[in-house]
């Protein structure tokens, strides 16, 4: 079984980025599946469907176009707000499961991997070596969002994404299927009155045990 740090959280709470540095810190394969949601609804977008409609949201899991993962056009909110929508749909997940546990099972490099999202630790990876559940005061989440889009070039006022990210974690948490909750043996973090360095070093000590046991066990097997 692969080495697997499992990192889910609210939208904005510093999840994703915690996950890079947790994955560059190991040398693990660092997988964002949110990023899947959105190549999801992105699709949908471009081929003017409705990212509620089954038919059109599971067309558009099905024909993710994997080059645009890194394209800020994902990154967008009215994106985030329709990943949400497709995310919501089963047959959406059902489509994006096998990728997401192909890649835990096999992660490229083979060292282990750290995947970050909202059913990581719960629905994806039960059994996953360390679990984080990041969260952060919803303000300071909304700030950090409005500076990202800021620095992208988009303009938002403050209030606006504040309004959009609760609505949008209500929607993530009260949806019937892979609902975002904590999973009972995830730690805890809450960054709101952290930096980065600081945040990465609370994320550090709190999955670092673990791993390393499960590394040490592997050089000894
Ligand atoms: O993390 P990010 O904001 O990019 O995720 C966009 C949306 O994708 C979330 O609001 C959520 O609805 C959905 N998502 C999900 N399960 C995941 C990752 C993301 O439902 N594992």
């Amino acid at each position: 079984m692969s080495i697997v740090i499992a990192v889910d959280g609210t939208a904005a709470s510093g999840k994703g980025t915690l996950a890079k540095k947790l994955a560059g810190h190991f040398g693990f394969a660092h997988l964002d599946s949110g990023a899947l949601y959105r190549l999801s609804a992105f699709s949908v977008l471009e081929a003017k469907g409705d990212p509620k409609n089954e038919a059109d949201a599971l067309r558009g899991a099905q024909t993710i176009d994997f080059n645009l993962a890194g394209d800020p056009r994902i990154r967008t909110d009215i994106v985030g707000q329709a990943a949400s929508f497709v995310a919501a749909i089963p047959a959406v997940r059902e489509a994006l499961f096998d990728f997401q546990k192909n890649f835990l099972d096999h992660p490229p490099g083979g060292a282990g991997a750290v995947m970050d999202g909202r059913d990581i630790g719960t629905v994806i990876c039960p059994t996953a070596t360390a679990k984080l559940f990041v969260d952060a005061k919803p303000e300071v989440r909304a700030r950090r969002r409005w500076a990202e889009l800021k620095a992208m070039g988009i303009r938002r006022g403050e209030e606006d994404l504040l309004r959009e990210l609760n609505a949008r974690d209500a929607a993530d948490r009260s949806r019937p299927v892979s609902p975002l909750i904590q999973a009972e043996d995830a730690a805890l973090l809450d960054t709101s009155d952290l930096g980065i360095d600081a945040a990465f070093a609370a994320a550090l000590a709190l999955v670092s045990a673990k791993i390393e046991r499960a590394l040490k066990d592997r050089h000894r097997s």
